[in-house]
């Protein structure tokens, strides 16, 4: 197969990203630039992303980053063989800046443009970082997304199960805003947890006893909250103890949620290992990723943990969709519409 060099844009919630992917003849996938400008400076104020300002940062920036990409891979426009970008889903402010830009300079330059699936891109990286195998388990975990999918191929996605209220990065989020431990909450939450005590408080698991793939945080962030307001005002150990507790209910709904997960992997594939994948930014998170590498060890399972800068939002993971989507013949055209809810 020939090599195909991509660029790839993502700016569907804070970040301006973009990246240039490269996929060798023999299959060897190559990041030649990878440039993430976080506007994390200019939501912390108001304690969220601001999709009006979150879209306006993306025009000011855009231009330089995708300049600063393609100088960092000594490339012009002239070496790449499509354009990609992020066409949903996410905040349609940001998205419509990025999918414009990308048909402008496909337009300007003559390129294929590909419109991307955020999710999709997200779902592909086990492929770009190790060349994994369809099919696997996509454990998909950030501010935006609780679902297990099974990628089957490109484009050929089955979704297990999905949150029926919050995502997990917002129930993190959510907590540390509850208890003013600043932006962005995972960490923060993680950082307190480690000093507290994990059984001081029994939190609600929503769902557990049921055998769908679903996932609830809701009721589990009320409990926190009544919590909170019952000990209050909160020494420091109060804090952590609610962290830590907090985390540990997590982790026991991951637990219970993946051994569901990898069992009918193991029905529907007996003849292969498990496979497991987990993306998005709540991944970062240590005792999370503990948990899934026992997991692994336990069902035999091959577990794959992209880099964390490659979990979170970045422009490679666009670029690679591209490959992937451009050397099975797809291409999009320049009516393609931005879409604020695009489920895989
Ligand atoms: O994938 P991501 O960078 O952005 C999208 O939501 O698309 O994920 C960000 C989310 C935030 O909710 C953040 O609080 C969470 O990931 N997160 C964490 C940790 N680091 C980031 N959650 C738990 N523990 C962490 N260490
Ligand atoms: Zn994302």
């Amino acid at each position: 197969q020939a090599t195909t060099t991509i660029l790839g844009i993502e700016t569907s919630c804070d970040e301006t990203a973009a990246a240039i992917v490269r996929r060798h003849g023999n299959g060897r996938a190559e990041i030649l630039a990878n440039m993430v400008r976080s506007q994390f400076d200019e939501h912390k104020a108001f304690g969220g992303v601001v999709p009006e300002i979150a879209a306006r940062s993306h025009v000011q920036y855009m231009d330089h980053i995708v300049a600063q990409a393609l100088e960092q891979a000594g490339l012009g426009f002239g070496d790449l063989d499509a354009i990609a970008a992020t066409a949903g889903p996410g905040l349609i402010g940001g998205v419509l800046v990025g999918l414009t830009s990308a048909k402008a300079m496909a337009y300007a330059h003559d390129l294929p443009l590909l419109a991307i699936n955020h999710l999709e891109g997200h779902a592909l990286t086990p492929r770009l970082t190790d060349g994994l195998e369809f099919p696997y388990l996509l454990l998909l975990v950030s501010g935006g997304h609780s679902q297990f999918v099974l990628v089957k191929g490109v484009g050929d996605y089955e979704r297990w199960g999905t949150t029926i209220d919050d995502a997990l990065g917002e129930a993190f989020d959510k907590m540390a805003k509850m208890l003013d431990l600043g932006m962005p909450g995972g960490p923060q939450v993680e950082q307190w947890a480690k000093k507290g005590d994990p059984t001081r408080f029994d939190f609600p698991k929503p769902l557990l006893k049921e055998k769908r793939l679903d996932f609830s945080f809701s009721g589990l962030k009320t409990a926190v909250r009544l919590a909170a307001e019952k000990a209050a005002p909160l020494s420091d150990q109060d804090v952590a103890d609610i962290c830590a507790s907090f985390q540990a209910t997590i982790l026991k709904i991951l637990d219970n949620r993946c051994r569901l997960a990898l069992a009918r992997f193991q029905t529907e594939f007996p003849d292969l290992p498990p496979r497991l994948v987990v993306a998005g930014g709540v991944a970062a998170n240590r005792a999370i990723g503990q948990l899934l590498q026992d997991l692994a060890v336990e069902y035999g399972a091959e577990l794959v943990v992209p880099p964390i800068q490659l979990c979170t939002d970045n422009g490679a993971m666009i670029a690679w969709a591209g490959i992937e989507r451009f050397n099975l013949g797809a291409q999009d055209g320049p009516d393609f519409q931005a879409r604020p809810r695009w489920p895989l």
